[in-house]
């Protein structure tokens, strides 16, 4: 038996982890609007407001050693000296007993020593900008227990990048204010900002510090701050230097009884004629008020039950009762649940992210709305509006936007050509969950100028446009940048390690390199489009002209005999043929062309699938290429700077897989497709010492086979992967497609093991109680729109 090093509670909605010593910190997310916060399982991690990079709140230490040290720590200093963690970091004193919980919103840890349990409650409240600690002390024991509790955390001054590199300034601005039991955080205050962080108790504090090297001590880590080995707050004051916030209680416990406390660490902002308080100190009237609602623990236990009433009104819109476990945790739990934090998140803070590089992919966020439009409709249509606003009249489009302030920038590059599209895929997802056609006539400008709106309709022409617009010598589609892969950059020679591959020239002009994957992209989204177009009235017939064509041409000068071409090269030479050394097949291609059923009729789709399976399947997933490349291609980019099985140079993507899953169900191919959703899905992971980051999320990438741990995971949470694997299950596994006008049922599972499964799905103003009873004979079966309530039992 593969060591375990926690389980699912699905009752609960949680993930339980015993053993705090996980093979990668197994974090979680706190927050639902503007104000989020990432925690591990050791109390590790950070929040922000709005912007992780901006409005950091707490500091955080990337690829530190020891790694994920920093959070918010409780510290039990006895009476003898000994000092332990709930968390069991970063003390790493022995526990008697130890476990963390991960809910929807919410982390719970539980540490116990000597009969002295002690419980972290981790929220953020809805609607609030602040983390709720509710801490419970409970003795256990049967003798009266005397001890110190001391809280830490460590201020970030506000912008993660410069807090971590300007350090000829940043040791000099710290400025904090005491009031009570609270500590403030008020750097940089006084000049040009409006905000202001706090952390505060409901309970008047025995002793407090502010100052990290008073509390810490130079050369202590904050495994042995001197403060609390001494068990004697320094009722410090900082300045300068770095700013933390720590309270000291001492406490004594009768035996059974009980002690809880709650703690708050929040975020306000402050109109600029509201800033100061007469006497010159910060107007802390709404630090006030937030105090004021979590100062008892009733009053935290209430905001704490509509956090659970948030999450079940989220996820019972979509509801599968399988009879297989697995598939039902992911699809009425996790799955759902990690569609909302890329919502939140997009790619900036995670464990692989740090917070300060990425804002808002606008292939990334079209994408992601796939996977929660069904819970956030109203926030998906926001979000469509925002990213449509800084395309290009070209129709071309920034990489990414910041979230404060909506603005596209080329951070991260620009030109991708795969991009315009994703904004008509996104558009299609959201109507045909809500039946918004209006959102077509909402005028959005470009690059955010006013003045230049047009309807949202014209964009998705403009972005189909910039298709057509860009073909090259073969009829296919210019790759531009790259496309859906990022690190095929078959336009950059890059010769210089000091640049991004992402942002360095690009040279397009010349180029002959298109993209088999963007080809399959425009036709499946085109016949889409073509159909939005049909519904609302509008000759559709030059869509569908400019997506045959494109179709001919995949047949005609796409096909290399047993799959489809990967793309041709700056010179116009194939990539992803059987004639290359390497990098012979490639999972986009296979995934796309079959989605878009080109060329079905002559068997190219079951074969190009069967070939995937024969060439890039193995025991965790389908890697994306193969063989990997085993050198630097200066014209393939930075693909080909991967060691092999890693990443873009055939590590297993789990965002990718389900493009072939899909294509598996529309060839009618169940089997084939459930063993591919199988080995990327979370819930069936068996060694999670080898998966080692969580088992309750998808993750990016797990090593490919030829990586030197085939099965390993990385970069979990935010990733296309849950968007893709939500819409992969939901509609082409469990079968349930939303159309313009009702719901059309076509399961693809093996009849075997799913001969009836029952599904629950809230749309627009109906609820479905559907039974499903899979014979396996296929075809479909169509139930049209009507609000209410409506119970169906279905055989297909
Ligand atoms: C990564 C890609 C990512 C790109 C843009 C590359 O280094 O391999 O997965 O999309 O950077 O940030
Ligand atoms: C991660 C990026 O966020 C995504 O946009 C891209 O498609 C994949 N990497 C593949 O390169």
């Amino acid at each position: 038996m593969n060591k375990q090093y926690g389980h699912f509670d699905d009752r609960a909605r949680e993930y339980v982890i015993t053993d705090p010593a996980t093979p990668w910190p197994w974090i979680n997310y706190l927050g639902t609007e503007d104000f989020f916060s990432l925690i591990s399982n050791t109390a590790g991690g950070y929040c922000f407001c709005r912007d992780a990079k901006f409005r950091r709140i707490l500091r955080y230490r990337y690829n530190g050693v020891p790694m994920d040290d920093g959070g918010r720590y409780f510290y039990i200093r006895e009476a003898d000296g000994t000092v332990w963690n709930p968390g069991w970091k970063p003390c790493k004193t022995p526990l008697d007993s130890y476990e963390c919980c991960h809910g929807m919103g919410y982390t719970r840890i539980r540490g116990r020593k000597d009969a002295l349990d002690a419980e972290v409650l981790f929220f953020v409240p809805p609607g609030r900008r602040c983390e709720v600690h509710k801490v419970t002390l409970t003795n256990r024991g049967a003798a009266v227990r005397e001890f110190h509790l001391f809280s830490f955390v460590e201020w970030c001054l506000w912008n993660a990048a410069t807090d971590m590199e300007n350090f000829q300034r940043n040791l000099s601005t710290g400025e904090v204010e005491i009031e009570g039991s609270t500590l403030y955080h008020k750097t940089e205050y006084r000049e040009r900002r409006d905000h202001y962080a706090f952390y505060g108790v409901n309970a008047q504090a025995d002793g407090f510090d502010t100052d990290r090297e008073t509390f810490i001590g130079m050369y202590n880590g904050f495994d042995a701050p001197q403060n609390v080995l001494a068990g004697r707050p320094g009722n410090s004051l900082a300045h300068g230097w770095s700013p933390i916030a720590s309270h000291c209680f001492h406490l004594r416990l009768e035996p059974g009884e009980s002690r809880t406390l709650i703690f708050v660490l929040g975020y306000v902002e402050n109109p600029p004629e509201h800033k100061f308080a007469p006497d010159g100190s910060i107007d802390k009237t709404r630090a006030h008020e937030l105090l004021e609602a979590f100062d008892s623990t009733e009053k935290a236990d209430a905001a704490f039950a509509e956090l659970g009433r948030y999450w079940e009104g989220l996820l019972s819109r979509f509801q599968v009762e399988s009879g297989c476990p697995e598939l039902d945790r992911m699809v009425n739990i996790w799955n759902q649940y990690q569609c909302m934090v890329t919502f939140n998140m997009s790619r900036s803070a995670s464990f692989f992210e740090s917070g300060i590089g990425r804002g808002m992919g606008f292939r990334d966020s079209n994408q992601d709305l796939a996977g929660f439009v069904h819970q956030i409709p109203d926030r998906a249509r926001q979000r469509i509006l925002d990213i449509a606003a800084t395309q290009f009249p070209d129709g071309g489009c920034y990489h990414q936007y910041q979230p404060l302030t909506r603005r596209g920038n080329d951070g991260i590059g620009g030109g991708f050509n795969d991009d315009p599209l994703w904004l008509i895929f996104g558009t299609v997802a959201y109507i045909r969950e809500t039946g918004d056609f209006g959102i077509l006539d909402e005028p959005v400008p470009f690059d955010n100028a006013p003045g230049t709106e047009v309807p949202l309709l014209e964009h998705l022409r403009i972005s189909f446009r910039h298709v057509t617009d860009n073909l090259g010598p073969h009829g296919l589609p210019l790759i531009g940048r790259a496309d859906w892969n990022d690190c095929l950059n078959l336009n950059c020679f890059s010769d210089n390690p000091d640049e991004s591959f992402q942002t360095t020239e690009n040279k397009t002009g010349g180029s002959q390199a298109e993209s088999l994957m963007i080809a399959g992209l425009f036709v499946y989204t085109g016949r889409a489009f073509a159909e939005l177009l049909g519904r609302i009235g509008q000759d559709a017939a030059p869509v569908l002209q400019a997506v045959e064509d494109t179709e001919r041409a995949v047949r005609e000068n796409g096909w290399d005999g047993e799959w489809f071409l990967r793309a041709y090269d700056y010179f116009g030479r194939k990539i992803g043929s059987h004639e290359n050394a390497e990098g012979q097949i490639f999972i986009e291609s296979q995934g796309w062309c079959t989605m878009a059923r080109i060329g079905a009729e002559e068997g190219l789709c079951d074969r190009a699938l069967d070939s995937a399976r024969r060439l890039l399947d193995s025991e965790h997933g389908l890697v994306l290429n193969q063989p990997a490349y085993s050198r630097y291609y200066i014209e393939y980019g930075e693909i080909s700077s991967y060691p092999e099985g890693y990443k873009e140079n055939a590590g297993i993507f789990c965002h990718n897989n389900p493009w072939i899953i899909i294509g598996e169900a529309l060839a009618g191919r169940a089997d084939d497709a459930w063993e591919h959703y199988c080995k990327i899905s979370p819930a069936f992971i068996r060694d999670q010492r080898l998966h080692k980051v969580e088992p309750y999320v998808y993750c990016q990438m797990v090593a490919g086979k030829d990586a030197a741990r085939p099965g390993e995971g990385k970069n979990s949470w935010l990733t296309g992967t849950a968007a893709w694997n939500w819409h992969t299950v939901t509609e082409f596994l469990l079968g349930i497609h939303p159309e313009y006008d009702g719901l059309r049922i076509k399961p693809c599972l093996p009849a075997q093991r799913f001969p009836e499964y029952r599904v629950h799905r809230h749309f627009r103003d109906a609820d479905y109680d559907l039974t499903i009873r899979n014979t396996g004979r296929g075809g479909s079966h169509f139930i049209p729109y009507s609000p209410g309530y409506h119970q169906l039992t279905i055989e297909l």
